[in-house]
């Protein structure tokens, strides 16, 4: 057990030799991912402060350096010049003033003047535990240098409102910076608040953003607002949500509504329904930034709060997404994983076949990280699909049943178990009998694009590494297929 006083320590506060012995036991760690981003040591959850500022993409994440547990938030700095290999900057952002006596919550980044803005949510707690939340800011410049202001921008809560308010995500319209910042009203129920500024440091509350969802969870964390073409999204990740069949299975959920563009006079914000953006059993928290050629790219924490995670043995915990491309159509969002991937690829196999009645596997076709397009066209079969990361009974599901219409990711049999009580199978409904799976497997975690982005499941996976092969299949009838692989 970690007591208060063991997980509120700075990184600056390391005991001698304390962060050495951690990488020890983490690089012996078999579950470690070989692409995509995961902490050194301890803990990463939410992405923050994703952007482009003098050529070169950043993102930072919090992180909780001593251990594989919440704590101390810092933020960590990565950097990239294609959003796939990325370089650790390192540590950004430490607790140092009042204002963020216990921990450098999540929030975003903007560039503005030749500046990188930063703006975060100081976590503070008194000696009777109650919080009280700050939005700061800090600012990089050029060289990579970052200085906080002296003070908070937005000291407290806003009357009405409970100490859950938190987030902060930055963008410029006109004349005017915007923020939307997650909040909890005195209620009980989750919202998200408007906020305007002329200069970054005075912010005025436009209010909350009227939409038609009047209860919907208990709090809005990590809130997200931009424009794709012609229409407005407003993405957040609501916490207290219900299960409802294969909708809201995780412990907290992630998704959007997109609707016109937001008035950001008022704050009033027309819009379809409340959509999850993940269909898996670890995605929470996505930001999304704009690239310098006008891609809106998503990057989502692949992990959850308050789930057990089998990495944490070795004393480490989650990693983030691939970044993936979003364009709207049909009114709902789809998800790329971003071209830039390609660069990872090395080796490639191929082939084309007929699945009846049975499992197949083929040469070539194993592996522990790779990317893989399978596309398949019923026939006949009643359910038809593949198998990763298999050996005797160990496997990954991913399988399309006719008879449902509905997608299907099983990790029943993945490996160590991971958050079962949460359940071992997602689903989601999609009618076609042509169905394309975009997978992209790392050492522990799968993240599965079906038909060109429409879905996407991402899940973490724990199996042992010797489990290697991939197994087609079809049963009660024949589907062709097409499946091509590149090694990573
Ligand atoms: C979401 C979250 C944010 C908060 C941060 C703290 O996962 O709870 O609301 O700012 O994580 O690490």
């Amino acid at each position: 057990m970690w007591t208060n006083e063991q997980r509120y320590r700075r990184f600056t506060d390391q005991l001698p030799g304390e962060i050495e012995e951690l990488r020890g036991k983490v690089s012996s760690s078999p579950w470690r991912q070989s692409f995509h981003i995961q902490p050194d040591t301890g803990l990463l959850n939410d992405p923050n402060g994703f952007s482009y500022f003098k050529g070169e993409y950043h993102l930072f994440y919090q992180w909780f350096p001593f251990g594989p547990v919440h704590g101390m938030k810092h933020w960590y700095h990565m950097k990239s010049s294609d959003l796939v290999h990325w370089e650790e900057a390192g540590l950004a952002l430490e607790p140092e003033s009042y204002f963020e006596s216990h921990g450098v919550f999540s929030g975003s980044g903007l560039a503005h003047e030749e500046k990188l803005y930063l703006f975060y949510t100081g976590n503070t707690r008194d000696d009777d535990w109650i919080r009280t939340p700050y939005q700061c800011m800090a600012v990089m410049d050029k060289n990579g240098e970052i200085s906080k202001f002296k003070d908070a921008v937005i000291k407290g809560s806003p009357k009405g409102y409970t100490e859950h308010f938190r987030d902060p995500k930055l963008w410029k319209a006109g004349n005017f910076f915007y923020a939307v910042i997650g909040a909890q009203r005195e209620n009980l129920t989750g919202t998200a608040l408007l906020y305007r500024s002329e200069n970054l440091r005075e912010w005025e509350l436009i209010g909350e953003l009227q939409i038609d969802l009047k209860e919907f969870g208990f709090m809005w964390e990590c809130p997200d607002y931009f424009d794709i073409g012609d229409h407005g999204i407003f993405l957040f990740s609501p916490q207290g949500l219900e299960a409802d069949g294969d909708l809201y299975n995780n412990i907290y959920q992630s998704g959007y509504m997109a609707g016109s563009k937001l008035n950001l006079e008022t704050g009033v914000f027309t819009h379809g329904p409340f959509l999850e953006l993940d269909r898996g059993f670890d995605f929470y928290a996505p930001q999304t930034m704009l690239a310098p050629d006008g891609r809106r790219i998503l990057i989502g924490w692949m992990g959850l709060p308050d789930v057990e995670d089998p990495a944490a043995e070795g004393g480490w915990s989650h990693c983030l997404t691939i970044p993936r491309e979003l364009s709207f159509l049909n009114g709902k969002l789809l998800q790329q994983p971003v071209k830039e991937l390609e660069s990872l690829r090395g080796a490639k196999a191929e082939i084309k076949d007929v699945l009846a009645d049975g499992h197949k596997e083929y040469q070539s076709f194993t592996g522990k990280t790779y990317e893989m397009i399978l596309e398949f066209e019923n026939k006949s079969a009643v359910e038809f699909g593949v198998e990763l990361r298999t050996r005797h009974n160990e496997k990954t599901v991913v399988k399309y049943t006719d008879k449902e219409k509905k997608v299907i990711l099983d990790r029943s049999l993945s490996g160590a178990p991971a958050g079962v009580e949460y359940g071992t199978v997602r689903k989601t409904r999609l009618e076609s009998h042509r169905i394309k799976l975009h997978i992209f497997v790392d050492v522990s975690s799968v993240e599965v694009f079906v038909n060109d982005g429409e879905e996407v499941f991402t899940s973490r996976i724990y199996p042992s590494s010797d489990s290697e092969g991939i197994r087609f299949f079809a049963a009660g009838g024949e589907a062709n297929f097409k499946a091509v692989k590149w090694n990573y």
